[in-house]
């Protein structure tokens, strides 16, 4: 891209996220915006003007170069000082007053990505500090969308439902035994972790051709999945045993799930959303399989053996659109299993990009070569065996912030973020040559 379509780029791109932004923070009163949901989750009215912090501290002042906006409410908003379940009772903006705020920084924003070089620092080269601060926004956006999925009362967003299915998708794929390319240095945007682009190899394992539906799930639940001992690691039995668990979250006992505050019947080929990492594992060891590594993930969703090259996403070198994924809170639900034929690998993978995130079975590390860019608490702090990575995106997951390398995680016990998965097998003997 050219300098000027860099920039028109950049500024394209915060408007639309800021549009969503305000869909999800203009839907419900001011009582609303500064109520705390849920204690996993920060009221809406911290993670708006959050953006605006972070927007103000990486755009305005590194970037630009400029005066704070407002340089006493930065510790309020740095995500280290304060944990979520303690953020309604800072003396936080209130919702006029982080509306102006955002928009003051927005401001500045705009009319410095104007002039400002755009070469001489990494961090501005082909504007990723603006890619960053999109994605940044675009992440608390599915944030604040999770929190009002927790949020009681009468429903206040709505949206088409997602596409049908074109038809049935079963089984699973081969993947062969090989080196592939995984992660990136060339995505421009692309952020610390997905970097650099290295080689693995990968033994030969099959793929489940689409995620877990709320159907397959259910016959997990109906074989007495929760209450057998044998399909749970020892920490997720535990886990099972002290919250009670006993179907995903948001679950009725009477085939119903409430969505956005609308009690719904469970839609059975849906893939399934809102279970921990634990529950996913005793899933799949229930039915004879595994969860995939994330390296299988990857080569699944970009390995194409006839050039032998990673490609950006499941269906090629195209930026995602309505037809390949189920993405950017287009629909608030996953679409059923089939609805994106286009969206599908050679090998007939379909839905990796889009509809559920899906929880892996590897710890959240760097990749060899990996270095803190450009801070290390977007990633590196959170490096080690405490969060499971989970790849691909979920219906909340806009376009911006959902790369075929892109890299999501979690604590294994956590639900409330759009999470679901896949299985993977290794062959039988003789299975793969
Ligand atoms: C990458 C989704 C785990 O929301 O905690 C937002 C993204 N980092 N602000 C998160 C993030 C800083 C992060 N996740
Ligand atoms: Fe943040």
């Amino acid at each position: 891209m050219t300098d000027p379509d860099i920039r028109a780029r950049a500024a394209a791109e915060l408007e639309r996220t800021r549009a969503r932004s305000r869909v999800l923070t203009d839907a419900v009163d001011d009582d609303d915006l500064v109520r705390q949901h849920s204690a996993l989750m920060s009221p809406l009215v911290w993670d708006l003007a959050h953006v605006g912090n972070q927007e103000e501290l990486w755009l305005v002042r590194d970037v630009g170069g400029r005066e704070p906006v407002r340089q006493d409410i930065d510790q309020l908003y740095d995500a280290f000082k304060h944990p979520r379940s303690d953020r309604p009772t800072l003396p936080l903006l209130g919702p006029a007053e982080a509306r102006a705020y955002i928009g003051t920084v927005r401001e500045k924003v705009l009319d410095l990505l104007d002039s400002v070089p755009l070469e001489g620092r990494p961090l501005v080269e082909q504007g990723f500090a603006f890619g960053m601060i999109v994605q940044h926004e675009q992440q608390h956006d599915e944030t604040m969308l999770a929190t009002h999925q927790l949020r009681r009362g009468e429903p206040v967003l709505s949206a088409p439902p997602p596409p049908a299915s074109a038809g049935s998708v079963t089984g699973a794929a081969l993947i062969a035994g090989g080196p592939f390319t995984m992660g990136t240095s060339l995505e421009p945007w692309a952020l610390d972790n997905e970097r650099p682009a290295h080689q693995v190899h990968v033994p030969a394992f099959f793929i489940d051709r689409a995620p877990v539906t709320n159907a397959q799930y259910r016959e997990f639940i109906d074989a007495g999945g929760y209450e057998d001992r044998r399909w749970w690691t020892d920490a997720g039995w535990a886990h099972r045993q002290e919250a009670g668990l006993t179907g995903p979250m948001h679950w009725f006992g009477d085939g119903t799930y409430v969505r956005f505050g609308r009690r719904e019947p469970i839609v059975p080929d849906e893939p399934v959303v809102h279970v921990c990492w634990y529950e996913a594992d005793a899933f799949a060891r229930w039915a004879g399989k595994r969860l995939p590594t994330e390296a299988e993930w990857e080569k699944a969703a970009r390995h194409d053996p006839a050039s032998g090259r990673s490609r950006r996403y499941p269906w090629g070198d195209e930026d995602p659109g309505p037809q390949h994924a189920n993405l950017g809170q287009r629909h608030l639900s996953p679409a059923p299993v089939g609805a994106y034929p286009a969206g599908a690998t050679p090998a007939g993978v379909h839905q990796l990009i889009g509809d559920v995130w899906e929880w892996t079975s590897t710890d959240f590390h760097g990749y060899p070569g990996f270095s803190a860019f450009p801070y290390k608490e977007y990633s590196e702090v959170f490096f080690g065996t405490e969060y499971k990575v989970l790849r691909g995106g979920s219906f909340g997951t806009d376009a911006a912030a959902c790369r075929g390398t892109f890299r999501n995680w979690d604590y294994p016990i956590r639900r409330q973020i759009f999470s679901g998965f896949r299985c993977a097998r290794d062959p039988l003997p003789g299975e793969a040559v």
